[in-house]
């Protein structure tokens, strides 16, 4: 059974600070060691005290540092979650005026579940109209993954039964158990890695943000930081989403509050 010391310990959690501003506690210790056990023997070191001292060092290969940042983020998302939010965003959509693009980013997109739930709000209430929706996130793996739009059935309990029929192709032979998000949609959402702590990639200014369950990983510097980034992408009358669990208060952000979660500028 490897370990992982002290000093190895503090030495990864400064380093995973420095790269994506999320610091690990100390009850992620025997988590950590677990995900990065695999990545460790993979390249044929035994010892994980030498594998992280490689890593701060930036010894080890490149694509074997985005590896070690997609295993330490957690990435837990699914389908509909928090559906206050999407009952908000449909009643706005009704009372929307105009025909410009509706442009809606998910900012912390993980596997795509969120983005592409999004998608079917819109296609279902805007259907052939001018919308789009671009999903960001951290981790590589999981940006690649929301690309392919292709989830086990089991993740699609939240996925009302008329959508299921409307955007989901149901998997045959070696896919039977998944399902595909229809082409239809996919083509109307676009992934790409971003990192919230820095400066953004070029993005459009979007009608609705939604940065749920992300800011939660944040202390209060870094929070408020990542969301003043975030709504400088937000048109005026725009809304942002936040994680139910999440608060912004004490931030002294130029944001008022609309409902639960739900900001718009101040
Ligand atoms: C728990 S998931 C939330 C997914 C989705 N928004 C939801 O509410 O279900 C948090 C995501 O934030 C991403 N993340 C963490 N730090 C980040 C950063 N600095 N920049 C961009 N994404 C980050 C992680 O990779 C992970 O996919």
């Amino acid at each position: 059974m490897a370990s992982l010391s002290d000093s190895s310990f503090a030495a990864i959690s400064e380093y995973f600070h420095r790269v994506s501003g999320i610091r690990l506690t100390a009850s992620k210790r025997a988590l950590v060691l677990s995900r990065l056990q695999r990545l460790a023997l993979d390249q044929g070191i035994g010892d994980l005290d030498e594998f992280v001292r490689l890593l701060v060092k930036g010894q080890l290969p490149a694509g074997l540092q985005v590896s070690v940042v997609d295993k330490l983020t957690t990435n837990e998302t699914y389908f509909f979650r928090e559906p206050a939010h999407f009952e908000d965003l449909r009643r706005r959509i009704a009372e929307r005026q105009g025909s410009e693009e509706f442009r809606i980013w998910s900012a912390a997109s993980s596997s795509g579940e969120e983005a592409y739930s999004i998608a079917m709000v819109l296609a279902d209430k805007l259907g052939s109209a001018a919308w789009r929706i671009h999903g960001t996130d951290l981790s590589t793996a999981v940006v690649e993954s929301a690309r392919q739009g292709l989830y086990s059935l089991e993740r699609a309990r939240n996925v009302p039964e008329s959508y299921l029929k409307r955007f989901c192709l149901r998997g045959e032979g070696p896919y039977e158990g998944q399902l595909l998000i229809d082409r239809s949609l996919r083509e109307r959402v676009e992934f790409q890695c971003a990192n919230l702590m820095k400066e953004l990639p070029a993005l459009p200014m979007f009608d609705v943000i939604f940065l749920r369950n992300v800011l939660i990983y944040f202390e209060n510097g870094p929070k408020a930081d990542i969301v003043r980034r975030v709504i400088g992408r937000l048109k005026p009358e725009g809304v942002l989403y936040t994680g139910h669990a999440e608060s912004l208060a004490g931030l002294n952000l130029p944001l008022v509050s609309r409902a639960p979660a739900v900001y718009q500028h101040a």
